[in-house]
């Protein structure tokens, strides 16, 4: 275990007319070095919130309530990124952690040719000035090419590149201050199926290349199963299962895990043996007593987890470090033999 984030019960919440939702409910969970770990869950379920917690990007009416994100930096330093301050972050950001988010494409600026976005990022976050104007045009060359764009597009507007080209070159640009650990939130979401997965493709390609530690957030599960490490899924703002990408899709131990996978369509099989999850996530500023998917559970029948006033909040290790928050995970496991 060589952990790169440690997240110790992060809480975020944000204000609305009606109250207080917790978004982001006592996640606890580590992240390992090099790993490309990708986090699952429903609309809502918090996947953005927990990356803008670990950006430090939570504004109005959200804020961070309590917890600690412990970044191990590769020079061996342990910085809690919740403590830092705005200014002492931003020499983090870019440098170390950076990220790619679904409408990151409007982030280029119309009026700045490609080639002017490296040179501005370059000079703006590249506090020791090692670049010069050539070093990072050659860097940018490089980048480019390593998500398959030409060179020449660096003297290109944003608007003469497509919606694929443009995800392309700010993944280009985020990679350009060689950062540690980049978040993807949703990067190919507003992609057609083929660009998807050849972007892809190209991370998948990157990661085995830089070593770096790739975040994904998304919603679709069919599109990262077959790059991430390890996956973690988000239910209600909680954190219900993480562990290795073939131990939580093939033995899931929570039974949304459970239901998730059996909603996944695949190519190969019976698109009819396809179920999807019955019931809807609930208001989070209603949510159920005990567990919060027990309402939509296939084990709830059996009353296990609904007449019980517990609150499950602590995961346990089902073995192989595969961490869930069901108590009767042993049930689920059976399901799936
Ligand atoms: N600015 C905000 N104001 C009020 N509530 C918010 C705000 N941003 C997020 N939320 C609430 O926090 C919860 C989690 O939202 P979040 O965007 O993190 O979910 P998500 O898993 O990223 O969903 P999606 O798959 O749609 O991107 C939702 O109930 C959402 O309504
Ligand atoms: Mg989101």
């Amino acid at each position: 275990m060589d952990p790169i984030l440690e997240i110790k019960n992060l809480c975020i919440d944000f204000k609305t007319n009606r109250g207080i939702i917790r978004a982001c409910d006592d996640v606890t969970v580590n992240f390992n070095r090099g790993d490309i770990i990708g986090i699952i869950g429903e609309s809502g379920s918090g996947k953005t919130t927990l990356a803008s917690g670990i950006l430090k990007t939570v504004r109005a009416p959200g804020r961070i309530a309590s917890g600690e994100i412990l970044y191990h930096t590769p020079n061996g330093e342990t910085i809690d990124l919740l403590k830092l301050s705005e200014h002492e972050y931003a020499k983090h950001r870019w440098t170390n952690i950076t990220t790619v988010f679904q409408a990151a494409q409007n982030v280029l600026n119309p009026t700045l040719k490609i080639k002017e976005h490296f040179i501005e990022t370059a000079m703006a976050h590249d506090t020791d000035k090692k670049f010069t104007k050539k070093q990072i045009l050659e860097k940018a060359a490089m980048l480019l090419s390593q998500v398959r764009l030409e060179e020449r597009i660096l003297n290109s507007y944003p608007h003469q590149l497509s919606g694929g080209m443009k995800q392309r070159t700010i993944i280009a640009l985020s990679l350009l201050l060689e950062p540690d650990m980049i978040i993807l939130d949703e990067p190919t979401t507003a992609l057609d199926v083929i660009t998807q997965w050849y972007i892809i493709d190209i991370l998948r390609k990157i990661h085995e290349e830089t070593g770096i530690t790739m975040i994904f957030m998304t919603h679709d599960v069919s599109i990262i199963g077959s790059v991430v490490d390890r996956i973690g899924v988000m239910y209600c703002g909680q954190m219900v299962e993480y562990g290795k990408v073939e131990d939580v899709f093939l033995k899931p131990s929570h039974s949304y895990t459970y239901g998730l996978m059996n909603a996944v369509p695949s190519l190969k099989d019976d698109i009819t043996k396809r179920k999807a999850i019955a019931g809807y996530p609930p208001n989070l500023l209603e949510l159920p007593k005990g567990c919060r998917f027990g309402p939509r559970c296939f084990l709830s029948k059996e009353g296990l987890c609904q007449s019980e006033e517990i609150n499950i909040t602590d995961m346990v290790d089902v073995g192989n470090e595969q961490l869930t928050l069901c108590p009767h995970w042993k049930k689920v496991k059976e399901q799936c033999h």
